[in-house]
């Protein structure tokens, strides 16, 4: 009795904690958060009958970001640590000898998942790019999307074998994956996508740590930074970088 009261007393002392941390405010979260966790809800809503105020602007439980961020602070303070992915990727491009735009679009192909959505990852992260890099790189974002689950032999691109274990052997993509597959190899920047999944490393080498410092320069020359910051611009992405930044905003 005396274990689970002290269990009971430390789950308030830390709630506590945490609702001093958020100078007393009410976190709410979204539809999406939740349907995450097999749960169709809004949680506490907005927090009626609590007497709290909600969340609203900068959310100190995450990291300070400055007044105008770009895109290497989203990727130091919200995106996924796990980034070596993405960063082993643009090095293969770059060694391949691939354009600056192609080792953005590598370094950026899978930017949704390490920083917002992974479902449907490749459409998100072209929208969350688009107004800021040449079409052809958010097209290729894009499109790497349906091509992962195609061959094309002419470059050595094989079905990856670690979605028959991701997947299961049987697993067959949706029709609209079809569609813009069927769409996308006939497109005059079908081998921009397609360089994506060739230089995609499932299987990158643990022991290499590659700093994103690294690609500085390609992201200087190739990314319209705003001088604004990302999310204080005015262009269609901006709300989704806002997000991004404030993810439990109540409205
Ligand atoms: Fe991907
Ligand atoms: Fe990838």
């Amino acid at each position: 009795m005396a274990k689970t009261q002290s269990i009971a007393e430390r789950a308030d002392a830390l709630e506590s904690q945490q609702m001093q941390d958020l100078n007393n405010r009410l976190v709410t979260k979204s539809l999406l958060y939740h349907l995450a966790d097999g749960e169709q809800s809004l949680g506490n809503g907005f927090g009626q009958g609590t007497g709290k105020q909600l969340l609203m602007g900068e959310d100190p439980r995450l990291p300070q970001m400055p007044e105008k961020p770009t895109l290497m602070d989203f990727f130091k303070y919200r995106f996924a640590p796990a980034q070596q992915h993405l960063l082993q990727s643009a090095r293969l491009a770059r060694k391949n000898g691939l354009s600056g735009n192609m080792i953005l679009a590598c370094l950026l192909h899978d930017i949704a998942v390490s920083g917002f959505i992974r479902s449907d990852h490749g459409y998100w992260g072209a929208q969350m790019i688009e107004p800021y890099v040449d079409e052809e790189v958010s097209w290729a974002v894009r499109m790497h999307q349906c091509l992962r689950f195609f061959p094309d032999e002419s470059v050595g691109y094989a079905y990856p074998e670690s979605y028959i274990s991701f997947f299961g052997a049987d697993y067959e993509v949706d029709p609209y994956i079809v569609r813009d597959y069927e769409y996308a190899r006939n497109h005059k920047w079908y081998m921009s996508a397609r360089m994506i999944c060739v230089n995609d490393l499932y299987s990158f080498d643990p022991n290499v740590v590659v700093e994103l410092e690294e690609f500085e320069d390609v992201i200087g020359r190739h990314f319209k930074q705003p001088a604004e910051g990302l999310g204080n611009d005015n262009t269609p992405a901006s709300h989704m970088w806002r997000t991004l930044r404030c993810p439990c905003n109540a409205l």
